[in-house]
């Protein structure tokens, strides 16, 4: 019964199951960030940017810069695979790109509001989502993920986390999967970083969150750790508001020669161990 619920959970985002490998980390932990707005390539307007219209001179993505390595931090910069990919898209456009963080599960909204251009935030392909915004092509392969305490031995899969109490940021795909299980009892966070913390002090049971992430969070803690376990397959693309079709094109473009080029894989070997 338990079980079943778990499954259907996961076949509303749309989800397949799979075996994956283990992870493992080295480092440091990903730090809060304060709220202070922050820019990447010497921009630094934050509110009320206006999109950039056919021949402006700025190209916005949205983004929510709490999900190391994809989009983070690094002093007054966002950083990360995501924004390598984001100027590329500028680079194509002539545009200069400036960037918008807010909270994830404002950015469809903030789209559709014309507060940005695209959306790159390690957002996971859903067919909820295809009825609100244009996704590229596919440009990551991920899954979701299962942070617990070092020593606990009662969560061992997905299954485990029923009668848990389970930490997720606030509307991304780890939410939807365990807001929609039954016997979960969830947690939402605004910033993953936050759940984690809270994992530490004991106050949720585990942490529900993307696999780069997850691998990041645990860096160098030797109190938590990523369960290897069976669980969710996604795909992250970039959005667009619905029938920008030029936009949509020009990205699917940038995407494609990024691969033939090889700099894909020269942005993959910044951020990550090592390729797929
Ligand atoms: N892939 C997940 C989703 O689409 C989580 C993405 C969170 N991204 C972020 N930049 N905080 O829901």
């Amino acid at each position: 019964m338990k079980k079943n619920k778990l499954l259907k959970a996961l076949a509303v985002i749309g989800a397949s199951v799979l075996t994956i490998g283990m992870l493992a980390g080295c480092g440091s932990v990903a730090s809060e960030s304060t709220e202070t707005p922050a820019a990447t390539e010497g921009t630094a307007e934050q509110t009320e940017t206006p999109v950039a219209e056919e021949g402006g001179q700025y190209i916005v993505m949205g983004t929510n810069a709490e999900f190391e390595p994809f989009e983070y931090r690094d002093g007054d910069n966002i950083v990360g695979f995501d924004v390598e990919i984001a100027k590329a898209i500028a680079a194509k456009t002539g545009k200069e790109l400036k960037i918008e963080d807010m909270s994830f599960d404002t950015l469809i909204v903030g789209l559709n509001n014309e507060q940005m251009d695209f959306i790159a935030a390690g957002m996971s392909v859903t067919e909820e989502r295809k009825t609100q915004v244009d996704f590229s092509e596919p440009y990551f392969k991920s899954k979701q993920m299962i942070i617990v305490k070092a020593d606990d031995d009662s969560i061992t899969s997905a299954e485990g986390l029923v009668g848990k109490k389970v930490g997720v940021q606030l509307g991304t795909t780890g939410d939807l999967f365990v807001s929609g299980t039954d016997g979960v009892e969830v947690v939402q966070f605004d910033k993953a970083p936050l759940a984690v913390m809270d994992l530490k002090n004991g106050k949720v049971d585990a942490v529900v969150i993307d696999a780069e992430p997850a691998k990041k969070l645990v860096e160098g803690q030797s109190d938590i750790k990523v369960l290897d376990v069976p669980f969710i397959e996604e795909e992250y693309a970039i959005a667009v508001k619905k029938g920008d079709a030029e936009l949509l094109s020009t990205i699917n473009e940038v995407i494609k020669e990024l691969k033939e080029n090889g700099e894909y894989d020269k942005i993959y070997g910044q951020f990550f161990d090592s390729a797929e």
